[in-house]
């Protein structure tokens, strides 16, 4: 039994770095171009496409009662106007593994990928996007039954931050090789990407508004951005291009997911780097595990009252040691957040495996290792910590 039966208790994952094989997104077309800046490919990933049941096993075998995953709008309409009822059937199969697990579903409906077709005919700012995202959300609609919530589009702010990636432009030197986006270095998002990511959000939550029990909302990456003395008035205006404005566009939804994982410092010139001295993780980010609830704070203030779920937070590391202390701290956090009133519904951790970090297989993020030739999975000892914790709530004494 749970500690709080209503309170999620999960991990999260998303379709193109897991499943295997995505050969019809615009990421895999990306990975496989000869000048491209992502310097490993994903393969066959976790080969979660065939092997979701064991995966699901796993969450059920941690006792955790919740599960993130996405679904492959590439392997749905893999041609324009060319829907695969194969894949639909696929995904609502997982949804029905998980239901019949006890585990509550949170199914993403786009996860940084894109058909290929997509991406090529001019993307998000296309003439016709906003109305191929509708029509693919109506394609997944009747699957979505039981399914109590969806997020739209992952990190809307980071899409359009590298929307110059996704376009197949040149990026530019500096983003060649860092396949590890680190939020505050980017490019303001966007401005028309940011604006067809708005609609397009609109647009599916209307799309699926009259499905009973459904709630649905979009995650943003927070990146607590910090102002370090003399950048007090850059705060504000660095933030609201890159976090705020697509935190507004929640403002009406059923609830909106915080991700978070480190922070950004201000200086009067912009992000600056923390320093050689700070303790850093796989990724080279700051191990700061007050970013969630720094994230989480944001993100009611912002929002005013919106229902939060914490759909990504976690660390990449091999010290699983390090991976304990960095939740343990993180969860800590967020209860003193639920104690000065925040409404938290959950949190789901990033990641349930170690999987494919977007032009590399150097970061590990999971909670389950997986090898990449047999694709065994093996529960580390964080993944075992976790699954305890998920039983006893967040704050033990
Ligand atoms: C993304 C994940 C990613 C994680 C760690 C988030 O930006 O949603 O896909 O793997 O952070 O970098």
């Amino acid at each position: 039994m749970h500690a709080d039966t209503t309170f999620l208790w999960g991990a999260a994952t998303a379709g193109h770095q897991i499943e295997g094989n995505n050969t019809t997104s615009d990421i895999w077309a990306l990975e496989h171009r000869p000048d491209s800046p992502l310097p490993e490919r994903s393969g066959d990933a976790c080969d979660s496409y065939h092997r979701w049941p064991e995966d699901l096993d796993l969450l059920a075998e941690l006792g955790l009662n919740s599960y993130r995953f996405s679904l492959e709008w590439a392997r749905i309409e893999p041609e324009p106007g060319h829907i695969s009822h194969a894949q639909l059937a696929h995904y609502r199969a997982v949804i029905e593994g998980c239901l019949r697990r006890g585990i509550v579903p949170v199914v993403t409906l786009h996860h940084f990928t894109s058909p290929a077709w997509f991406s090529a005919a001019g993307g998000w700012t296309a003439p016709d996007a906003i109305q191929r995202f509708r029509r693919y959300v109506q394609q997944v609609r009747p699957i979505l039954d039981g399914v109590p919530w969806v997020c739209t589009i992952n990190e809307p702010n980071i899409l359009a931050m590298v929307a110059r990636l996704r376009s197949g432009d040149d990026p530019p030197e500096s983003e060649r090789g860092e396949p590890q986006l680190v939020a505050g270095a980017l490019p303001p998002p966007d401005p028309d990407v940011s604006a067809a990511l708005f609609a397009a959000h609109q647009e599916a939550r209307a799309e699926l508004s009259d499905l009973a029990g459904l709630r649905s909302g979009w995650t943003v990456a927070n990146q607590n951005f910090q102002a370090l003395p003399g950048a007090e008035a850059l705060r504000p205006e660095w933030s609201y291009p890159r976090e705020d404005q697509f935190l507004d566009v929640a403002i009406d939804d059923d609830f909106v997911g915080v991700q978070a994982y480190t922070r950004v410092l201000l200086a009067p010139s912009g992000p600056v780097d923390p320093g050689a001295d700070v303790r850093r993780t796989q990724t080279g980010w700051e191990f700061y595990p007050h970013a969630l609830a720094g994230a989480v704070r944001h993100t009611a203030e912002r929002t005013g009252g919106v229902p939060i779920l914490v759909t990504e937070n976690g660390i990449a590391t091999d010290s699983d040691e390090d991976r304990i202390e960095y939740t343990d701290a993180a969860l800590r956090g967020l209860r003193d957040v639920i104690d000065e009133g925040v409404d938290v519904r959950g949190y789901l951790h990033w990641s349930l495996l170690d999987n494919y970090e977007w032009g590399s297989w150097g970061p590990r993020f999971g909670l389950v290792a997986v090898d990449r030739t047999t694709f065994a999975r093996t529960i580390k000892p964080s993944g075992r910590w976790f699954g305890e914790r998920a039983q006893v709530g967040l704050a033990p004494a």
